[in-house]
């Protein structure tokens, strides 16, 4: 996916880097674009929203830093972001895909930096939040563990 139909409208209404806006109702329409959420309810959706907060990055703004402690869950509304592993190739990410769940999983540090490629738009979802969210929707967590198992194949591939 390229680009999320409803996401570039909602860039532009949501405050920048320093105030995070709490995502509410009229967001379920993008979250059920995202590949991520593509088995929940429009119940479970509006929960999502309830507990995410949308985020605006300028082109070149760093999201995540490679070795800091993981506090949030990222899933790339509009735009697309360059993840930057210590060792090994940069990755492109792009709307409809997330990041930052690494940290959050393993209780480690963030395995790669994360640079905003041009302006970009993301819901986060604070790490106990996110943990909430995959013990309580079996769906989302079958749904990263697909996503997390490619993304290892891919880079299992390029090694
Ligand atoms: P985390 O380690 O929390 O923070 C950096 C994030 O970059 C990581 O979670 C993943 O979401 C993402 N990331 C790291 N390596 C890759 C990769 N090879 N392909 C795609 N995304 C990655």
């Amino acid at each position: 996916m390229s680009q999320l139909a409803a996401g570039s409208a909602a860039r532009a209404a949501v405050p920048g880097p320093r105030e995070p806006d709490r995502m509410g109702r009229d967001w379920v329409g993008v979250l059920a674009e995202v590949p991520l959420f593509r088995s929940l309810s429009r119940r479970h959706l509006k929960h999502v929203a309830s507990v995410a907060r949308a985020r605006r990055y300028g082109a070149g703004s760093s999201i995540v830093r490679a070795g800091d402690p993981g506090s949030g869950f990222y899933v790339l509304i509009d735009g697309a972001v360059r993840v930057i592993p210590p060792t090994g190739r940069p990755r492109r990410l792009q709307a409809g895909d997330f990041f930052g769940e690494m940290a959050l999983l393993d209780d480690s540090p963030r395995s790669a930096s994360v640079v905003a490629d041009g302006e970009v738009l993301t819901m986060t979802i604070s790490r106990s939040a996110f943990s909430k969210l995959l013990k309580h929707e079996p769906s989302l967590a079958h749904e990263l563990l697909r996503t997390l198992a490619a993304r290892l194949r891919t880079a299992e591939k390029s090694d």
